[in-house]
């Protein structure tokens, strides 16, 4: 099995992450340069870092027991921050990242929200970064989650497809380089028109196709006739159509990812193991 030494320069973090011991961001907490949250079983942490050589500093989530560390949602990929003076905090019912002069770099709505609710941000331990309107303490309301913007990476759990209301795809799109983030030319989505998954070039050239779906394996992937330790499933209701999965093993980890050469890497990491198996 070949290993990706290639992750060992992807990301350089900061020296001293100090966490702040929760899985939540409030009007109370917020995450600044330097602090993280971690998930609540320890699998995730979300915080600042800086990729590769750059100078700007981005809001990542990264596995927090794998090392070396590697990111797997990226919140202002195109839009970095050329100074650790910042924070993501929670405005007005919504998630978003301030300057040291408090404009909003980024936020999780596009949309004003209700300034009187409630909101949270929950890291979950499958990597999902959850916001929720509180105000009903027993009736938490699902917001927005990054699952439903993935940027360059496909955990299990997440969505590969298309939002029929927002008529909007979930996709990933490479990164430009191993030190920026912002998309690049490379783009792994959902063929709606015959549920089928193709990656594109310049997000128009469609240079290979998974094969049509049969409802487990798709026709052109062989390998994942043997070995098979993934449950894919391909959804299509009234609101959205879109492929996800599950690993059949809890002391599996898997992921796909758009890679910025334009390959599409399916690793696995086996608990106990020292690396990811391509
Ligand atoms: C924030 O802190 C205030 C004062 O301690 C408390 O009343 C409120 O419930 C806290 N809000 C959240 C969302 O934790
Ligand atoms: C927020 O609460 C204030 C005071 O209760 C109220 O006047 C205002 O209409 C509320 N705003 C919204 C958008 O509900
Ligand atoms: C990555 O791309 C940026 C522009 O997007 C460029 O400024 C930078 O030099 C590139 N870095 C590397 C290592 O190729
Ligand atoms: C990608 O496509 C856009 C038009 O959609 C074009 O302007 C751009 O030059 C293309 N990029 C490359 C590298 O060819
Ligand atoms: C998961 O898949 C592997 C490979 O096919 C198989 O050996 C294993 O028994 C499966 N485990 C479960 C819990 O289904
Ligand atoms: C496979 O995925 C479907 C749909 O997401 C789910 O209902 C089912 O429980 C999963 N099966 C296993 C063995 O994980
Ligand atoms: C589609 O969205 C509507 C409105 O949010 C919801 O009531 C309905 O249950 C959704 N349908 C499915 C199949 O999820
Ligand atoms: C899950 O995978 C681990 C490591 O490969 C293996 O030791 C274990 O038996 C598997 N569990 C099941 C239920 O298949």
């Amino acid at each position: 099995m070949k290993k990706s030494y290639s992750i060992l320069i992807l990301v350089q973090f900061l020296c001293f992450s100090l966490s702040l011991g929760g899985d939540t961001i409030s009007v109370n907490v917020s995450v600044s340069s330097g602090q993280t949250i971690m998930s609540s079983g320890g699998n995730f942490e979300l915080g600042f870092f800086r990729p590769g050589d750059s100078r700007s500093y981005y809001i990542g989530i990264w596995y927090k027991k794998l090392y070396p560390q590697e990111v797997v949602w990226v919140a202002n990929r195109d839009k970095p921050l050329d100074s650790a003076d910042a924070n993501l905090i929670i405005s007005r019912g919504n998630l978003v990242l301030v300057d040291r002069l408090q404009n909003s770099i980024w936020s999780a709505l596009a949309g004003n929200i209700n300034p009187n609710i409630s909101v949270t941000a929950l890291l979950r331990d499958d990597g999902n970064l959850i916001l929720n309107d509180v105000s009903k303490a027993s009736m938490p309301l699902l917001l927005w989650q990054s699952f439903d913007y993935p940027t360059h990476t496909f955990l299990p759990g997440a969505k590969i497809g298309y939002d029929k209301r927002t008529q909007r795809k979930q996709l990933l799109i490479s990164w430009k380089n191993l030190s920026d983030p912002a998309p690049g030319l490379y783009s792994m989505e959902m063929d709606p028109t015959r549920a089928q998954i193709v990656v594109k070039w310049n997000r128009t050239r469609e240079y290979w196709a998974s094969g049509s779906w049969d409802g487990r394996t798709f026709s052109l992937v062989p390998e994942m006739r043997t070995n098979y330790i993934y449950n894919f499933s391909y959804i299509d209701n009234e609101n959205e159509s879109y492929f996800t999965y599950s690993l059949n093993n809890s002391s599996l980890t898997s992921k796909w990812m758009m890679d910025v050469s334009g390959l599409i890497k399916q690793q696995v990491w086996f608990y106990g193991n020292i690396d990811w198996n391509l």
